[in-house]
C-alpha cells in the first residue's frame, strides 16, 4: 500500500451476525482451517478484558525470561489478525511448545480443530463498564479500529453490540455456556486478577497442571504487575506504529472502577436497566468494583 492511512479506520459490517472489520475477516478460510494441536493454549477474550496480562503470565509460566526480547504479539500471535502480519502464519511458525495463541473470536467462530484437538482454552472476562471504557480509549488510539466518535454515542453502540467482535453480552455469555460442555476451558475474571494476582495464577496453574516454585511464582507476580508491564516495551505495545500513545497508552490504568470517571449518573442507570434485559444467567456475575 502506498498510503497506509487509506486502509486504516475501517468500517464495521455485519459478519454472520457479529460486527467485524476487514482486519479480522479477510483471511477467514485460513482462520477456519487453522490446525490446532492438543498442547496449544488458546487465550480467548473480548477485547480489553486483560488479554495481554494473561498472555504475559502464561508466557512467563512456560518459557520464563526470554534470552532475546520478543514483543508479546510475536510470543502470543493474534490468530485472526490480517494486517502487517497474518496471525495464522505467525502461529504456524511458532517454534515453541506449547503454542500460546490469542483470539477475540466469539465462541461460535473458533476454528473447529481447537475443539477436536481438545486444546486448553483460557478465557478472560471483565465487567462491562470497565471493559467499554477501556475499549473506548483503545479505539481512540488505534487506527485499525473504526472511529470511536464521542463517549455517549460509543456507549450506545456498545450496548447494541456494534463493536469489533460484536456484543460483549453475547461474547461473555456464550463462552460461559461453553464451559458447561467443554472441560478444557478455564474462565477467569479481570477483577479477580486485580484483587489477588497470585491466587489467580495458582488457579491457572492447577488448570494447566503446572507447579512453579514459590520463588518462581513470586517473581512472575512481580513481573506482571501493572507498573512493570507499563514500562516493559516487550509487553506494552509501544513498538506498534498504528497505535498513538499520545492519545492514550495501551497500559492505561489497569484498574477496577475507572468507569465511574466516565459514566454520568443517567448513563449508569440506563446501562444497568439495559444490562438486566441482556444478562439473564444468574450464574454469571461480574464485579464492577472490588
Ligand atoms: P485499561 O484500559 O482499563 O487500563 P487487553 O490486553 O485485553 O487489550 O486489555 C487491556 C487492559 O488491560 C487495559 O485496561 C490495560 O491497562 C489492562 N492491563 C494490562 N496489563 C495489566 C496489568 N498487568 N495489570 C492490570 N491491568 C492490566
Amino acid at each position: 500500500f502506498s498510503s497506509m492511512d487509506a486502509i486504516l479506520r475501517p468500517k464495521l459490517f455485519d459478519f454472520h451476525g457479529v460486527s467485524m472489520t476487514k482486519f479480522f475477516t479477510e483471511n477467514w478460510e485460513n482462520i477456519q482451517n487453522f490446525q490446532a494441536r492438543p498442547d496449544d493454549i488458546l487465550i480467548a477474550t473480548y477485547p480489553k478484558a486483560g488479554t495481554t496480562w494473561v498472555s504475559n503470565i502464561l508466557d512467563l509460566l512456560y518459557f520464563g525470561q526470554r534470552e532475546k526480547p520478543i514483543p508479546i504479539y510475536e510470543r502470543v500471535p493474534f490468530l485472526e489478525i490480517f494486517h502487517s502480519a497474518m496471525g495464522v502464519d505467525l502461529a504456524d511458525k511458532l517454534p515453541t511448545s506449547p503454542r500460546l495463541i490469542k483470539t477475540h473470536l466469539p465462541v461460535q467462530f473458533v476454528p473447529k480443530s481447537f475443539w477436536e484437538q481438545k486444546s486448553r482454552i483460557v478465557y478472560v472476562a471483565r465487567n462491562a463498564k470497565d471493559n467499554v471504557v477501556s475499549y473506548f480509549h483503545f479505539d481512540r488510539m488505534n487506527k485499525i479500529e473504526p472511529e470511536p466518535g464521542d463517549w455517549s454515542s460509543y456507549l450506545q453502540r456498545f450496548k447494541q453490540g456494534e463493536m469489533v467482535f460484536g456484543s460483549w453480552y453475547d461474547h461473555v455469555s456464550n463462552w460461559w455456556k461453553k464451559k458447561q460442555t467443554y472441560s478444557n476451558l478455564h474462565y477467569m475474571f479481570f477483577e479477580d486478577m486485580v484483587e489477588d494476582t497470585g491466587r489467580e495464577i495458582d488457579k491457572l496453574c492447577s488448570f494447566l497442571g503446572l507447579t512453579p516454585s514459590v520463588e518462581e511464582k513470586t517473581r512472575i507476580v512481580g513481573e506482571v504487575h501493572f507498573d512493570k508491564m507499563k514500562k516493559d516495551d516487550m509487553a506494552n505495545y509501544s513498538t506498534v506504529p498504528v497505535l498513538n500513545f499520545k492519545i492514550s497508552p495501551f497500559m492505561r490504568k489497569g484498574k477496577v472502577g475507572d468507569w465511574k470517571n466516565h459514566f454520568t449518573v443517567a448513563q449508569n442507570e440506563e446501562f444497568d436497566e439495559d444490562y438486566k434485559t441482556k444478562m439473564k444467567d444468574p450464574t454469571l456475575q461480574f464485579r464492577s468494583k472490588i
